[in-house]
Order: C-alpha cells, then structure tokens, then sequence
C-alpha cells in the first residue's frame, strides 16, 4: 500500500472545477426572498457601525468635553457630524437640572450606546436567522444530490471507489460547502458595508486623519498577503487529508474481523495516527498563515496610533475625536480581517465543493434508456446471446456466451471458483452490461427495459450476506417493503427462520448489527432467503445460497426452496449435490465457458470436467 513511503510521494495537485464558486451560489439564489431579508438586515447592521460612531463621538462630547466644546455640554446632537439633514437636526437639549442630579442626563445619553448595539445585535441575529435557513435548505440539496447520484452509480463504481470517501463527500464536505456558500454571500454583504460606513464616519470627522491611517493600513494588509499565497494550498490539502483519514476509520471499523484475528489494532493503529498527524500538519499550516495575521496588523496598527497622538497633539483635536476616529480603526479591523481570510476559506471551499459537484456530476454507465419500458411480467425466456464480458480490461471473464433458461424451470450452475457463475447472474441483473453480445428477457435486450422493473421481477439471494442495522423484521421485509407482520413471519417459517428467531428474547424485533454480525452464518442466510421468499419474484436467483447452512437446516431450507420455487425460474449456483439433482439442466462452466450441460446422469457419463467436481465436491455428501 505503500503507506510506509508517504513522505516521499509527491502531494497530489488538486483540480478545481472552472466555475465551482458560481455553481455553489446558484444553489442560493432560489431562495430570494430570504436572500433579500438577509441581505437587508446584513446591511441594517453593517450601517449601524458607522452610525454607531457618529454617536460614540458626541457621547464622548456631552461627557467629557474638551476646550471649546461648550455648546456640547447643553445639547446631546448624537448624528451632529452625519451630513444628513433629518438626523444631524436631532438635537436634545440638557434639562435644567440640580448639579447632584446631572448624572441622569449623562446615564441617559450613555445609554444610547448599548441601545445601538442591541439594535445591531437584532439586525445581526436576523440576517444569520435567514441566512442559517438558507444553508440548512442548500446543505439538505446538496446532501441529497450527493447521495441519491452515488446510490445511482453501477456496481463497477463501487468495486473501485472508497467508501469513507463518498461518506466524507455527503456528509462532511457537503456541509463545508453549504457553509461557505452562505457565509461567503452574508461576508461580501456585512464586512464591505461595515467598512465603508465606518470609513464614511470616520472622513466626515477627519478626513485628513483617516487618509493618513489608511495609507498605513495596505501595509498591514502586505504581508499578510505575501504568506497567505504561500500556504493558500494548505486549507485544501486538510481537505483530501481528512478523506484519507476516514477512509483509514471505515476500513478498520469494517474489517474489525480481519483486523483481530491478525492482531493488527496496533498496525491499524499507527496507519490511522499516520493519518492524523498529517492532518494536523496541514490544519497547523493553515491557521499558522492565518494567526500570523493578527500580531502583524496589531504592531503596525499600534505604530499608526503613535503617528495619530502626534497628528492630534498638532491640530490640537479634541480628545472625544480622537478616542472616536481610533476606535473607529479598531472597529473596522475585525471586518477587514475577515475580508482578507475570505480566499483562504474560498479556496478550502472550492476544494470541497469540487469533490462534491464531481460526485453530483457523474453519469452512471448504467443507465435507463429515455424511452425504456416497464417489464410487466418475466414469463418468457432469458437469454444470453454471445455474452463477452470482462471486470478489467484485458482480463475477458466471459467469452462468447450463449446460454437458454426457459420460463418455469430449474437450473444448477456449477464449476470451479472465478469460473464466472457469479459474473452471469449480475448480468442477467444489469449489474454490468456485457462488452459484446445481448442478454434477452421476453424476447427483448434487458437494456430496453428499466433497471427496477428488471429487478422487480429476480428474487436473489447473494453469495455475500448482508443485514441493515435494524431489526430482524425490517431485515426479511427489505424484500416486500408493504408486507404485513404475518407475511414476514410466514416467510421466515418457510426458511426455517422462526425457529432461531423464537429462541431470541426479542424474537422478530432483535436488532442486527451492521453487516448482521449478532447471528451466525447460517441464521444471516437464512434470512436471505427468507428476504427472497417474501420477495416473491416469477425468477429467483441463488448464489451458493446453502453455503453456510448445515446439512440439517440444508434439507428444510431446500424443501421451503422447492415450495418457493414452484412454476418459478431458478438459476441455483450450487456446491451440494442435492440442489443439483433437483434442477432440470446443470451447466457446467470452466473458465468462463460453458463446457457442457445436461442433466446429471449424462454429465457424470460423458463431461469430464463434471466428473472431477462431482467426484471432489458432490459426492462427498452422497
Ligand atoms: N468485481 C470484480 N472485479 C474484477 N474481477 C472480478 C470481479 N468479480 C469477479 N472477478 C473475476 O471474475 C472471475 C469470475 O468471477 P465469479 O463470477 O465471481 O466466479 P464464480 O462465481 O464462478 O466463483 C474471477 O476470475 C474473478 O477474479
Ligand atoms: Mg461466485
């Protein structure tokens, strides 16, 4: 795997999809309405900021005036500087009062402080309200494309992919997407408003002070430009980082059995903390770059207010201007910053929205044809018309195969592993489409059909077990999703379930661990083949269905089987000689060939490679 060379391996680059930001609005422009509520409070709020100031300002004046500022002791005009006429005419008048008492008046003019910012706070928590709505609405669509294209995907899809990556995909990166996405509109509103009503504020009150401080600020800004390029990677790289990461957890959590049984937890071990380390480098590098930001702005902003006391001590401002300008500075600084990161979580953005849209976008191979039909009834024959087919290119599994099952009656594959049984029964399901030939159902190419319809009419039941982490119940009614308690229970009796499951304490409500590790074996297929009973498809599909029962349960198994299967096409891929002497014909497959067939008396006669399976396999137990 090569897990022990990883340092040296050059990092992948990572291709960002052309357009993937606006791809990612368009999932919010939808919502308008709400968009626009959103954007109206975002700027109510980011308005108040500047507003704020002008306030600050006389607040500053009424309580502590300076030289020259008398008039400001009489009157409280909070917007006197605000070139707009209704709001500069605001004034209040200082009422008569007794001296001891004059502490009223000035509590009441502070107040206005902390009113404004409770008004801001109520713009801010309504803009985030809509905007929270709006990405919990894009987060659940993208969640759901995300999901519903994987499921979509052929079986081949998922031979090759990893399945902590796609989980990574719908659940992680989704969510970083839709966060972005949201948070990116309500910081292009917010953060420039903010900034220039606070800029606006602070010309009107001095406009050569401001002009000073803003040609020290692209300073601050430099270098903290010069190293977010250098790490801007970094921020994406955590990205396919964290993928590896649980792809490492969903393998060791999946292959528990294997893990243990070769005592590999501490292998599995290093392999994940391998992992996080990396993961961690990478975070480092990122908030490093964006940390580093801060103390660099700060000494330069501290050199600025030197140069500013010196400027103030020339022009002999009064000390409410300039406490109002320098806060003012302060104030905008939160928004400039979080401006200037905005790249750096774009970019980490982009990454994640690009594996996103790439498994939104991907076209099954596998698809139904825009004018397929529904297959109403399999009553006809399925046949295999000079199949080829291979997994890997270069590798034919089939070649040239024709093969006829006719409607009603028993067939047994047998042949030696990798011989290619399994392979014809996936095909028949539409699992793959063979690379040449045709396979017909009804006299049509089963491509002509839909894929559900198809499968619809095929009860199966595979070589590999599996349950879904639910109840016993739930598990057998997968097959019939609207069966009612006693059909599940009838199927289950048919298998020769019941009498496993009456034995558990919480009988057909017992929970099954993910992949039914709480049964043995045998039990899980039996209720496979339970699943299929209540399935109740005209073909039915048995990949090695008895493999894991014991002969006793084999028997009743194949007795509910033949119940089952009355007036059905079986295609029963068998290891015992019991299913084969049931079957109508037996087919011999060798090499993905069919090396001949017939029923079993003729075979042992005349096939020699029969004869050898017969004599290793079958005859064992006759
Ligand atoms: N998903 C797959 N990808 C690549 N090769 C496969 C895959 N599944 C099966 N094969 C190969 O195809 C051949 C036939 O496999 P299969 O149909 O499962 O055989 P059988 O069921 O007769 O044991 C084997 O050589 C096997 O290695
Ligand atoms: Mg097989």
């Amino acid at each position: 795997m090569g897990i022990f060379n990883r340092k040296k391996r050059k990092e992948p680059e990572i291709e960002l999809m052309d357009g993937v930001l606006q791809r990612l609005v368009s999932y919010v422009t939808p919502y308008r309405s709400r968009l626009g509520m959103a954007i109206a409070f975002g700027m109510l709020a980011g308005l108040l900021n500047g507003l704020f100031m002008f306030v600050l300002k006389d607040v500053f004046s009424v309580v502590l005036p300076s030289a020259g500022e008398e008039d400001a002791a009489t009157h409280f005009t909070p917007f006197a500087d605000l070139p707009i006429g209704f709001l500069q005419s605001i004034s209040i008048p200082k009422p008569v009062l007794e001296p001891e008492k004059e502490w009223i008046f000035i509590l009441a003019v502070c107040m206005t402080m902390p009113a404004m910012l409770l008004l801001r706070g109520l713009f801010n928590y309504l803009h985030q309200y809509f905007m929270l709505w709006i990405n919990n609405k894009v987060l659940f669509r993208l969640r759901d494309e995300c999901f519903t294209s994987i499921i979509r995907q052929p079986i081949a899809f998922f031979n090759e992919a990893k399945q902590g990556e796609l989980m990574h995909a719908t659940a992680t990166q989704t969510r970083a997407c839709a966060d972005a996405g949201t948070q990116m509109i309500s910081a292009w509103i917010k953060h420039p408003i903010a900034i220039i009503s606070i800029l606006f504020a602070c010309f009107a009150m001095d406009w050569l002070y401001t002009l000073g401080a803003f040609t020290i600020f692209p300073l601050c800004i430099l270098p903290v430009a010069l190293i977010a390029k250098k790490v801007k990677r970094a921020g994406g790289r955590e990205e396919i980082e964290s993928e590896a990461l649980m792809v490492t957890m969903q393998e060791s959590f999946d292959g528990i059995r294997l893990v243990k049984a070769h005592a590999r937890e501490s292998y599995q071990r290093t392999r994940f903390n391998r992992g996080s380390r990396q993961l961690l480098d990478w975070l480092m590098r990122w908030r490093k770059a964006m940390e580093i930001s801060t103390p660099l702005v700060e000494a330069v902003a501290a050199i600025g207010i030197s140069l500013g006391l010196v400027y103030a001590w020339k022009t002999e401002m009064t000390a409410a201007e300039f406490g109002t300008l320098n806060l003012a500075m302060i104030a905008m600084y939160p928004h400039a910053k979080a401006l200037s990161r905005m790249h750096l979580q774009m970019q980490r953005c982009a990454v994640a929205a690009t594996r996103v849209f790439t498994h939104i976008d991907r076209k099954p191979s596998i698809c139904d044809l825009p004018d397929a039909r529904e297959l109403e009834v399999a009553n006809g024959p399925f046949e295999l018309r000079n199949v080829k087919f291979a997994y890997e290119p270069e590798t034919p599994v089939l070649h040239d195969l024709s093969l006829t099952f006719e409607p009603g009656k028993k067939y047994a594959l047998v042949g030696q592993s990798g011989s290619g049984k399994s392979t014809i029964l996936s095909l028949m399901m539409r699992f793959y489409d063979p690379e040449s030939g045709q396979i017909l159902l009804n006299g049509r190419d089963i491509r002509e059909y839909t894929q559900a319809s198809l499968r619809d009419q095929i009860g199966f039941v595979s070589q590999e077990i599996f349950h879904f982490h639910d109840t016993i119940r739930a598990n057998i009614r997968y097959g019939q999703l609207f069966a009612s308690d006693e059909e599940v229970e009838e199927a289950a009796k048919l298998a020769h379930a019941d009498e496993f499951i009456d034995k558990l304490p919480d009988g057909y409500s017992t929970m099954l661990g993910d992949k039914g590790r709480t049964i043995s074996g045998g039990q899980q297929q039996r209720l496979s083949i339970a699943r299929a009973i209540l399935r109740d498809a005209p073909i039915l599909f048995l990949d090695e269905a008895m493999s894991a029962l014991d002969t006793e349960s084999e028997k009743k198994v194949q007795d509910a089987i033949e119940k089952l299967a009355a007036g059905k096409t079986v295609i029963a891929i068998a290891h015992r000689l019991s299913t084969i002497l049931d079957s109508d014909e037996i087919i011999v497959m060798k090499n993905g060939r069919v090396e001949d067939k017939g029923p079993h008396t003729e075979l042992v006669e005349r096939c020699p490679e029969y004869k050898r399976l017969y004599e290793l396999q079958f005859k064992v137990e006759a």
